[in-house]
């Protein structure tokens, strides 16, 4: 029970941002404990965590943070101050074909979670940190339009961002009501290693070294705003020391790119480690405009000035040098990409949403 100073529960840390984090927070605050509450599923890879899965602060607990039970006797287990709460569906084209599980765990399992930390850890001192996104306020145009601050009003478009949005309400909700201790981050979109490959990044590097097209939403010139995972959880980590209790804070590294051109430098990329594909084509060749996403957000970009200024916090990494960085990680780690695409759960989620598209990328 005693010695730690703080007892961190993060929810989802066998997730692509959850293990990122606990990769990073575990050495590096070792007064810390770090119970990872994940319920392991079809997204979750303890790879992740397993650089750290020995370390002394360092416990795993397999709990579905919507069964308010096991959440509860965990919690108080473990005797938890603080969360960290990642867990979370997190694709925005599964929340197309699977919109109420969605609902379930976003928005029904943030509710249990908060409730159930509100009972365990009264009086601890600790604070409820909520990890969400800035899908929730929208689109911008492509043109024009500053990027979201923390007043920009919520328009959320899909079943994920309307979920990522309930949540946010319910934990300022928690605050206002209760005086809970929460803070709220919404990121823009990451990108690093063991990103599950169901997301642009993963796909495109994937189907690219093997050949397999490249099936681009749209018109490709949606706009989303990249931020290298380990430079997000960096946020993270100064915002649940330091943030302000109650406060919005968005984080995101003014890297605006159209997927399009982010898709041909990734075939540049690729080709100049691999080679070109047989009969000298780059890999370029293989984009395949397809039709587009419901309810596809044209743009979204993120003004992180509250965070710079405030707590000092800027991104570290170079994106160039890090998008290199992510391709050389994906061609070192291909097995554990075809771990992820061999289930009958990843190839049913690819066959309906890329088969309606006409094709396949399994
Ligand atoms: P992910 O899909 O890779 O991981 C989600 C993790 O949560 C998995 O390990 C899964 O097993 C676990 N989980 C899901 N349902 C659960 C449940 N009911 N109980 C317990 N565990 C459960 O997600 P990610 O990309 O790492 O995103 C993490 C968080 O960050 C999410 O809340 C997401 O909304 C937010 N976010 C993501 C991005 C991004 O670019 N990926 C950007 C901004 C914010
Ligand atoms: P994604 O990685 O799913 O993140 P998000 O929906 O949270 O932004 O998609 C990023 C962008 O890439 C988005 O505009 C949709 C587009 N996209 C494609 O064009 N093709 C694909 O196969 C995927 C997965 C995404």
């Amino acid at each position: 029970m005693s010695g730690w100073r703080r007892r961190i529960a993060v929810t989802g840390g066998c997730g692509f941002i959850g293990g990122a984090y606990l990769r990073q927070m575990v050495p590096r605050h070792p007064e810390d404990l770090y119970v990872n509450i994940d319920a392991l599923t079809y997204a979750a890879s303890p790879e992740r965590v397993a650089a750290v899965a020995h370390e002394g602060n360092y416990v795993f607990e397999r709990v579905d943070i919507r069964d308010t039970k096991a959440v509860v006797e965990c919690l108080g287990r473990h005797s938890i101050t603080d969360v960290v709460h990642f867990a979370a569906e997190s694709h925005n084209d599964r929340a197309i074909l699977t919109p109420l599980r969605f609902v379930e765990t976003n928005v029904v399992g943030t509710a249990n979670l908060l409730e159930s930390w509100r009972v365990v850890a009264k009086g601890s001192g600790g604070r409820f940190h909520h990890i969400s996104t800035d899908e929730v306020y929208g689109s911008l145009p492509i043109e024009g339009g500053e990027g979201f601050t923390e007043s920009t009003p919520y328009d959320p478009s899909s079943p994920y961002s309307a979920s990522k949005a309930a949540a946010d309400h319910l934990v300022r909700a928690w605050h206002r009501t209760f005086g809970l201790d929460v803070v709220i981050t919404n990121c823009s979109n990451n990108f690093g290693p063991f990103q599950f490959p169901e997301k642009l990044l993963p796909v495109m590097i994937s189907n690219a070294l093997s050949g397999r097209r490249l099936p681009v939403y749209g018109d490709g010139m949606n706009v989303r705003d990249w931020i290298h995972v380990e430079d997000h959880c960096d946020a993270l980590d100064l915002v649940l020391r330091q943030g302000r209790a109650g406060r919005t804070y968005n984080i995101g590294a003014d890297c605006e790119i159209p997927n399009i051109t982010l898709v041909t430098m990734l075939c540049e990329i690729i080709d100049q480690r691999e080679g070109p594909l047989p009969g000298g084509r780059s890999r370029a060749s293989l984009i395949e405009f397809v039709p587009d996403r419901p309810g596809h957000d044209r743009r979204y970009a993120i003004d992180a000035s509250r965070i710079r200024e405030e707590l000092g916090w800027s991104p570290r990494h170079e994106f160039r040098q890090a998008l290199e960085d992510t391709v050389d990680w994906y061609r070192t780690h291909r097995a554990w990409v075809e771990n992820c695409q061999k289930s009958d759960e990843f190839r049913a989620y690819a066959e309906r949403n890329y088969g309606e598209r006409s094709g396949d990328v399994s």
